[in-house]
C-alpha cells in the first residue's frame, strides 16, 4: 500500500460511517473479483512473456493509447508534431531558431548570424503543443522556443518571456536545475524516478498504466501465473477530495496552489485548485469529483451537452436525483436561464496569458460581463 492511499485511506475512514463503507467494499471486491477472475480464467493468456495489462484490460488499454496523458512525453521518431512539420523557424530579437526533422531525427539549432548551435532533439515534451529538453555538456536545457499546437508555429516557452539572452547557450534554452528535471520527467513519464535519481536511460516516455496504478506488479506477477492473490487499488472510490489530490499530483491540489502563492490567470491551468474553490464542491461528495466529468483513460469530451447530468445529478431543481447522498442535498438551486450545457456559460474558457492556448475554468459560477478573473 502507498503512503498516499494508506494517508487517504485513513482519512476517508475518519470523515465517513466507517463500518458500512468498509463492510460494502470488501463484499463489493470479492464479488468483482469472483466473477471476473472466472473469466480471467476462461480467457488464459498465452505465452507469459507476451502478458500485457492489454491482454485482459483490451478495452482501457485500446481508448488510452490515443489520449494525450499517453503522449505526455515522447522519444524522437514517435512525434507526429514534428514529422508533420519537417522544418519549422522564428526570429526571436537577434537570433534565429530552427526545427528540423529528417528520418525520424529532428534538431533544433539557434542561430545569432555569426555563429550557431545545434543539438539533437531528445525529449519532446506535450503531445499538441511541445517543448523540448535538450542536453549540453551534461546539463539539461528547455529550449527557450516552443511549438504551439493553435498557431502551428514557434513562440516563446510559456514563463521564459522574461529572460534577454547575452550569448548562444542562453538564447538555446534556460538551464533546469537537478529538482527541476526530476519533476519535468516524474509529471511526463513513467519510473522516471528512483528515489531522488533521475533514471533518463530507463524511464518509460508518457503515463504508462502503472504511473496511475501504482503497485501493480505484484497483479501483473498474479496474472502471469494465473493465480490473483491480489488486486490493484480501485481508483474509482476516490472520493472528490481524493481524486482532486490524486490527480493534483500533476494537475496541482489545492495546496500547492496555495502554498506557492500562484495567482492571476495563471492558475485557470490548475484545475483542482479552480474546482475546489466552486460552491459547488464538496469533498466527500464524489458526484464533483475530477472523475465524475473525465475518464482518465480518453481524450477530454468537447461535447458540452455531456457535462448537464453531470450538472444536474445536484442542480434538479428540487427533485431527488438518483446519484444522491447524504453528503450534500439533491436539491441545489436549478438555473433561471437555460436548461442544457450548462458548461457553455458557467465554466468559463480563459487564454491562458503565454501559453498559446484557452484554458477551462473549473472554478464553476454564474460569471459576469466584464469582472475580474476571480482568484
Ligand atoms: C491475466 C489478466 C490480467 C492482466 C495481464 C492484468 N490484469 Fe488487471 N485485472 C484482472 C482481473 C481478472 C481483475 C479483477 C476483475 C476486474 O475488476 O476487472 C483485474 C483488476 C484490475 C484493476 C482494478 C479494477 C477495478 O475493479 O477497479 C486494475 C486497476 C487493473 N486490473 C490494472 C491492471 C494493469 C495496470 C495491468 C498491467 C500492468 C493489469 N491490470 C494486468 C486481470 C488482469
Ligand atoms: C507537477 C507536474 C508537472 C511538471 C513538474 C511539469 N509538467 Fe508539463 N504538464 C503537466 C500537466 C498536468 C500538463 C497538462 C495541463 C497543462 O497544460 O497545464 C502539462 C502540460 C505541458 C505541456 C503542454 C502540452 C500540450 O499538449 O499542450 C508542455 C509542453 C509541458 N507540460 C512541458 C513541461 C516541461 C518541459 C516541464 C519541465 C521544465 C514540465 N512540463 C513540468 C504537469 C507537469
Ligand atoms: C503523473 C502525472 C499526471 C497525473 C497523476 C494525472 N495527469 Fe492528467 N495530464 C498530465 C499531463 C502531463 C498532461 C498533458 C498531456 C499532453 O497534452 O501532453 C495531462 C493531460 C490531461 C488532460 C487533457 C487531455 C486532453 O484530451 O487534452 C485531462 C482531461 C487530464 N489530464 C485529466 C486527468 C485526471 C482526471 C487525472 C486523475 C485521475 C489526471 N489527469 C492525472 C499529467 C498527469
Ligand atoms: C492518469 C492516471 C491513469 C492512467 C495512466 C491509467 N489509469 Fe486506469 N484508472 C485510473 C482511475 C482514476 C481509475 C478509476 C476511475 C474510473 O474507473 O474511471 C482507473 C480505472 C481503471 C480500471 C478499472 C475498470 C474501469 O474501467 O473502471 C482498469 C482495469 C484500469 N484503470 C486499467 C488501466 C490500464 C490497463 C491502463 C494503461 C493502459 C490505465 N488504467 C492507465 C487512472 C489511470
Ligand atoms: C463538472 C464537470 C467537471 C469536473 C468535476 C472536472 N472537470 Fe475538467 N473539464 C470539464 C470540462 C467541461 C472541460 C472542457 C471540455 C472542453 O474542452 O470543451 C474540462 C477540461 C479539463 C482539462 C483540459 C484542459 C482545460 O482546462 O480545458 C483538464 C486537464 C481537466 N479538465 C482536468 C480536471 C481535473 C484534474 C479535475 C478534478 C480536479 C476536473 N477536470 C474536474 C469538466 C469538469
Ligand atoms: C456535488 C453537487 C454539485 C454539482 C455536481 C454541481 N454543483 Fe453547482 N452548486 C452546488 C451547490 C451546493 C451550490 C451552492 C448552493 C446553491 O447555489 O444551490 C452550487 C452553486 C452553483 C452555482 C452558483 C454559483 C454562484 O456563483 O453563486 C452555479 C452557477 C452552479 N452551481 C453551476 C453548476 C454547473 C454548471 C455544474 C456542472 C458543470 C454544477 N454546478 C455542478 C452543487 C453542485
Ligand atoms: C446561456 C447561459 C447559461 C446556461 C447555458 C446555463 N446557465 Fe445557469 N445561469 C446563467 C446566468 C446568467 C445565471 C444568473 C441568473 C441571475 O442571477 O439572474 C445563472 C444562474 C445559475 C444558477 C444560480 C441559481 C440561483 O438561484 O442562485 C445555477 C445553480 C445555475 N445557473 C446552474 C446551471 C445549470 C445546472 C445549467 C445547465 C442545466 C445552466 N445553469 C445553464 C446562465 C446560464
Amino acid at each position: 500500500m502507498s503512503a498516499w492511499f494508506a494517508l487517504a485511506w485513513q482519512s476517508r475512514l475518519k470523515r465517513r460511517s466507517a463500518s458500512f463503507a468498509a463492510v460494502a467494499l470488501v463484499v463489493l471486491l470479492c464479488v468483482f473479483a469472483s466473477t471476473r477472475l472466472a473469466q480471467a480464467q476462461t480467457a488464459k493468456p498465452g505465452a507469459a512473456a507476451a502478458v500485457t495489462c492489454a491482454t485482459c484490460h483490451a478495452g482501457v488499454s485500446a481508448s488510452y493509447a490515443h489520449a494525450p496523458m499517453r503522449h505526455a512525453l515522447e522519444n524522437p521518431g514517435a512525434n507526429p508534431v514534428l514529422d508533420t512539420h519537417p522544418k519549422l523557424t522564428v526570429q526571436m530579437g537577434a537570433y534565429t531558431y530552427t526545427v528540423q526533422t529528417k528520418d525520424g531525427q529532428s534538431t533544433y539549432t539557434v542561430s545569432d548570424g555569426t555563429d550557431s548551435m545545434t543539438l539533437p532533439i531528445r525529449w519532446d515534451f506535450g503531445q499538441q503543443s511541445q517543448t523540448w529538453v535538450l542536453e549540453k555538456d551534461g546539463n539539461l536545457y528547455e529550449g527557450l522556443v516552443s511549438y504551439f499546437h493553435r498557431d502551428q508555429a514557434l513562440a516563446t516557452t510559456p514563463g521564459d518571456g522574461r529572460i534577454t539572452p547575452h550569448n548562444l547557450t542562453e538564447a538555446m534554452g534556460r538551464k533546469l536545475n537537478a529538482w527541476e528535471v526530476n519533476q519535468c520527467f516524474n509529471c511526463h513519464a513513467t519510473n522516471a524516478l528512483d528515489g531522488v535519481r533521475l533514471k533518463l536511460n530507463t524511464l518509460t516516455p508518457g503515463l504508462d498504466c502503472e504511473r496511475c496504478h501504482v503497485g501493480v506488479e505484484q497483479h501483473m506477477a498474479d496474472a502471469i501465473h494465473d493465480n490473483f492473490t491480489t488486486l490493484p487499488k480501485k481508483l474509482k472510490t476516490m472520493d472528490a477530495e481524493d481524486a482532486a489530490n490524486f490527480c493534483g499530483q500533476c494537475h496541482r491540489t489545492w495546496d500547492t496552489v496555495v502554498r506557492n502563492g500562484w495567482k492571476g490567470v495563471v492558475d485557470v491551468r490548475f484545475q483542482p485548485y479552480r474546482l475546489e474553490n466552486s460552491k459547488c464542491f464538496t469533498g466527500n461528495d464524489r458526484r464533483i469529483s475530477c472523475l465524475t466529468c473525465h475518464d482518465p483513460h480518453q481524450p477530454v469530451n468537447h461535447n458540452d451537452a455531456v457535462y448537464d447530468s453531470k450538472c444536474l445529478a445536484c442542480h434538479g431543481g428540487g427533485k431527488a436525483s438518483k446519484v444522491a447522498t447524504a453528503a450534500a442535498p439533491p436539491t441545489a438551486k436549478a438555473c433561471p436561464v437555460a436548461k442544457a450545457n450548462c458548461v457553455s456559460c458557467h465554466m468559463q474558457k480563459v487564454e491562458l496569458p503565454g501559453g498559446h492556448a484557452v484554458f477551462t475554468d473549473h472554478m464553476i459560477r454564474i460569471v459576469k460581463a466584464g469582472e475580474p478573473y476571480p482568484d
